[in-house]
């Protein structure tokens, strides 16, 4: 079970730190495509795309983007389509937005080289701000993700949920930065927690704080409550005609301005499909089976249900009632960035 340190074992424990992750981390990190360099516009990326995905999900796409956009000018300047398709698979475009918008922010004013002044820029928080800064400009700012507050509360013995914890952790871990390694000092903290302090069943025995750890097990940190996910029946009408699907933009809420099959975030019964249809002038639309499907946003969880709507002889009269566009399925496949919440629904039609 966990001990906590008294305050002097704990302020002993955190100056060791860097001395104990240090020569670990330069034996054991993982060659990621971006550790080659520090330039900040490709560490900036990278820590954006890591927010809320995996390092192997990232991975292929990171080296995608910055072989297309090479340069902070070069994001600044891309087309959203573009950008958007280059994001397609890691989730939550308003990231890729909030990146396009930094890049504009930097092109205009330089790039800020404080965590202070990195937070200016649109979808940085304290997190992202303290890895860039220490990162790509050497700067002793902390950066306490998950991995880092797992590895701290467990070799800490802080029996608290992460959430109480992040704080404490940055103003603690400032002093203990180890001038001239600032970059390796984040990164080790963050490798040791995806590789070896994983959140169950922790490698302990390969681990370089295993003698000073007040837990070695997966005791900590303790759970956090759950956040409450708000359940909303979605239904969708998949209109296509042959090999033809329709397509339209959404216009709010989650996913907004994101190429999407006609939504209303309400249960249809099929009564009000086939009126809706005759009201479009194509009464006579084949309405097949619905398709049951779930999404799960952060906050929100849609429990879907997905009409293929034929519609031949009618295209016209629904794109204009429905406010679709007809995009040949195969376009839709290769070159549209179709959210996940409705690609799912492209294997209902025939390949
Ligand atoms: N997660 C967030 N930032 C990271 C980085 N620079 N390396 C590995 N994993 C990370």
């Amino acid at each position: 079970m966990e001990r906590q340190k008294t305050e002097g074992e704990r302020a002993a424990a955190l100056q060791e730190l860097p001395l104990l992750l240090l020569p670990w981390y330069d034996k054991n990190k993982r060659e990621l495509p971006w550790r080659e360099n520090t330039d900040p516009y490709r560490v900036l990326v990278s820590e954006l795309m890591l927010q809320q995905t995996r390092v192997e999900a990232a991975r292929e796409h990171y080296i995608r983007f910055v072989r297309e956009l090479p340069t902070v000018q070069a994001l600044a300047a891309c087309p959203e389509d573009k950008l958007f398709k280059l994001w397609e698979g890691l989730g939550y475009y308003s990231r890729a937005r909030n990146l396009q918008k930094a890049a504009r922010y930097v092109c205009e004013h330089g790039f800020p080289d404080t965590a202070e002044g990195l937070k200016k820029l649109p979808g940085v928080g304290e997190y992202t701000a303290g890895a860039v800064a220490s990162i790509a400009f050497g700067k002793p700012a902390p950066a306490v993700d998950g991995n880092v507050v797992r590895v701290l509360s467990r070799y800490l013995g802080d029996a608290l949920p992460a959430a109480q914890l992040r704080k404490r952790y940055a103003e603690e871990l400032a002093p203990v930065y180890p001038a001239g390694r600032c970059g390796d000092f984040t990164q080790s903290l963050m490798e040791l927690g995806a590789t070896v302090c994983v959140p169950s069943s922790p490698l302990c025995l390969a681990c370089p704080l295993l003698g000073g750890c007040g837990t070695k097990s997966d005791a900590l940190p303790l759970p956090e409550k759950k956040p409450e996910r708000r359940k909303t029946p979605v239904t969708m009408l998949l209109f296509y005609v042959g090999e033809r699907v329709a397509l339209c933009r959404r216009k709010e809420g989650v996913l907004r301005g994101m190429y999407a099959f006609y939504t209303e975030e309400r249960a249809l019964t099929e009564a009000e499909i086939a009126a809706r249809l005759a009201a479009a002038g194509a009464a006579d639309a084949a309405v097949g089976q619905p398709s049951a499907h779930k999404h799960v946003f952060s906050h929100i969880e849609w429990e879907i249900a997905a009409y293929p709507v034929g519609c031949a002889g009618h295209e016209a009269e629904v794109a204009a009632a429905f406010g679709v566009t007809f995009y040949p399925l195969a376009e839709v496949k290769a070159a549209l960035s179709l959210p996940s919440a409705y690609r799912w629904a492209l294997r209902l039609f025939k390949a």
